[in-house]
């Protein structure tokens, strides 16, 4: 183990608060902003299919990606400084968490104004480089969306908040309380405690499903909606590739405000568990879905939607695609990325379902964030964490998925938590200090060379430290060796592109009753050689066999594409042994 290991409870508080209910442009060179795309497979018979069904797309947190003033912050010019490294790791777009004006209150997503650069990200002109220079490095750009609420210092708001009769009063939602001192019912902030605020001037609650200055806004309101689809048109009309879409499930709540179910138990906060049906993955979502994928359709190449859908189910995940390609395109599958122990059995049943529920939609699979534990901490053992996650990028590369990526994933960084109160800056670490440390952790600088700050930056203090393993954990020292995650996950890219086994194929599990090592084919829809892949999930040496005859393939051997652990580079498919978490990815002869 590099470094402390979390635990369970610590690491995953966010997603467990969010889990229980819980991305322009095309083929190419109908682009608008990108003029060549990367997403077309240079080597086989496989019909052009829209960019993102086989993206990998990297989330970028800009504030702890590359600062180039000094100011200890990451910014917009770092980014695009980076935009060289982006490109031979393989990345076919970014995604920026948000970069607006914003009171910073939750790091940008409480936004102050949505046509605008913060100051401390940058300029406009800095932005529109940014587009730019990606569009020659071949990589798309998505923003941030934040459609369910704003900062309590946008105008909109302090215009609504002004007087009970302001024409921007029913953009949000405002109700009297129960009584003295008694909110409208007990709905809880996701952020902890109640998610009403009384505003003493015009006497009433508002809503908010984050911080006290997140108001929601009113989405039953029509103006919301078209005052937020226009943001939307603004940024693809400056050649954004579409949107990651916050906290979507969340836009509506039940009109007759009925209190929440009260669940057994207490969470992080200390409030007692309730349920999300009055305020959650309410059916009206999918009518704005629906008209904002119409608004983004009429921009060519292919602009995308994906979703940040914490959803408890395929079931629910199937409905986000809507019919006919009608709401997003890749709503993130929470259900992989998010096991959280290395189970074959459960990886299996959850990419068996993304394979075959989803109707021939693309799911997004995703293991890290900037909301929660890093996967390194979150599947580690202590003792083959190294190998672990090498497992975990496998996975997540190698299935019949888009996939989504957090800076610093592919050096393996780990969640380096916050030690006391006072160091902080998540404020959900302050409210729920100590069981919830909040998201500071997956959230530190990005580790680029042993050299000072890690390269990240040249101030004495950065925003948040850079995290104690970054002399060895780090771009340059990983990118000279052979064996490391970084080289690791570049590999796994270039061959997910190349190979249209892994492109295009099917995924089909093997060996469905073996608990030990997780194993599918990735079947060449053409005349070429199929794929397999197989992971010992156990500390113990395992020898496995596959039979493939019954899926129309012949061959009887595996040539390794890509092999961890110690596995030879050429095996019978009659005894495969693997190491203890070995890692094999072979093309069927
Ligand atoms: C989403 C974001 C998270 C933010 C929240 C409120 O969950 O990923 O970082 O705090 O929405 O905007
Ligand atoms: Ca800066």
């Amino acid at each position: 183990m590099r470094y402390g290991t979390l635990s369970q409870a610590a690491l995953f508080a966010f997603a467990l608060l969010l889990s229980p209910l819980l991305f322009a442009q095309a083929t190419s060179s109908s682009s608008p902003s990108v003029t060549q795309t990367s997403s077309v497979a240079p080597t086989t018979s496989a019909p052009a299919t829209p960019w993102w069904r086989h993206a990998v797309i990297y989330e970028i947190y800009p504030r702890s990606f590359q600062d180039t003033n000094g100011d200890g912050i990451g910014d917009l010019k770092g980014i695009t400084q980076r935009l060289g490294y982006l490109q031979n790791l393989g990345v076919d777009a970014i995604w920026l968490t948000p970069i607006y004006p914003s009171p910073q209150v939750d790091f940008g997503y409480d936004i102050s104004n949505y046509e605008a650069i913060d100051p401390m990200y940058g300029t406009m002109a800095d932005f529109d480089r940014l587009i730019a220079g990606a569009r020659q490095h071949h990589i798309r750009v998505l923003m941030d969306l934040v459609m369910n609420h704003t900062s309590d210092q946008h105008p909109w708001f302090i215009e609504s908040r002004s007087s009970r009769n302001n024409p921007k009063r029913d953009w949000y939602i405002w109700r009297d309380g129960k009584g003295p001192g008694q909110p409208p019912n007990n709905w809880q902030s996701l952020f902890g405690h109640s998610a009403w605020t009384y505003d003493a001037k015009t006497q009433q609650w508002y809503y908010h499903k984050f911080y006290t200055q997140q108001p929601d806004l009113n989405w039953h309101n029509p103006d919301v909606q078209t005052a937020m689809f226009n943001v939307a048109r603004f940024w693809l009309n400056r050649g954004v590739a579409g949107f990651r879409l916050d906290a979507i499930t969340n836009l509506f709540e039940d009109p007759q405000l009925r209190d929440e179910k009260i669940l057994p138990g207490k969470n992080a906060y200390g409030d007692p568990n309730e349920g999300l049906a009055m305020t959650t993955n309410l059916p009206q979502v999918h009518d704005v879905l629906r008209a904002l994928r119409t608004v983004v359709n009429t921009y060519p190449g292919n602009r995308v939607l994906v979703g940040e859908t914490y959803l408890p189910n395929i079931d629910e995940l199937e409905k986000m695609y809507g019919a006919h390609d009608g709401q997003l395109q890749l709503p993130m599958d929470m259900q992989v990325g998010m096991i959280n122990r290395l189970d074959a059995n459960m990886f299996r049943l959850r990419i068996q379902q993304a394979e075959n529920d989803l109707r021939g939609n693309m799911p997004l699979f995703v293991f890290d964030n900037h909301d929660i534990a890093r996967s390194w901490d979150r599947y580690s053992d202590g003792v083959h964490d190294e190998a672990i996650a090498h497992i975990v990028a496998t996975i997540l590369l190698t299935t019949h998925s888009a996939a989504l990526m957090y800076y610093g994933q592919e050096i393996g960084m780990v969640t380096s938590p916050p030690k006391t109160r006072a160091e902080v800056q998540d404020p959900i670490g302050k409210i729920g200090w100590p069981k919830q440390k909040g998201r500071d952790g997956e959230r530190t600088p990005m580790q680029w060379t042993p050299g000072f700050d890690a390269g990240f930056s040249t101030a004495a203090h950065t925003w948040l430290p850079v995290a104690v393993d970054y002399k060895s954990v780090n771009v340059q020292v990983e990118s000279a060796q052979p064996d490391s995650l970084y080289v690791w996950y570049r590999k796994l890219i270039a061959l997910r592109r190349s190979n249209p086994a892994l492109r295009d194929g099917s995924n089909i599990m093997l060996n469905t009753s073996d608990s030990n090592v997780l194993s599918y084919l990735r079947k060449n829809p053409w005349q070429g050689p199929s794929v397999v892949v197989a992971m010992n999930f156990t500390a113990q040496t395992r020898t496995v066999k596959f039979d493939l005859h019954s899926y129309g393939i012949r061959g009887s051997r595996a040539q390794t594409l890509m092999q961890n652990g110690g596995v030879a580079t050429s095996v019978s498919l009659q005894a495969v042994n693997l190491p203890p978490f070995a890692v094999l990815i072979g093309q069927v002869e």
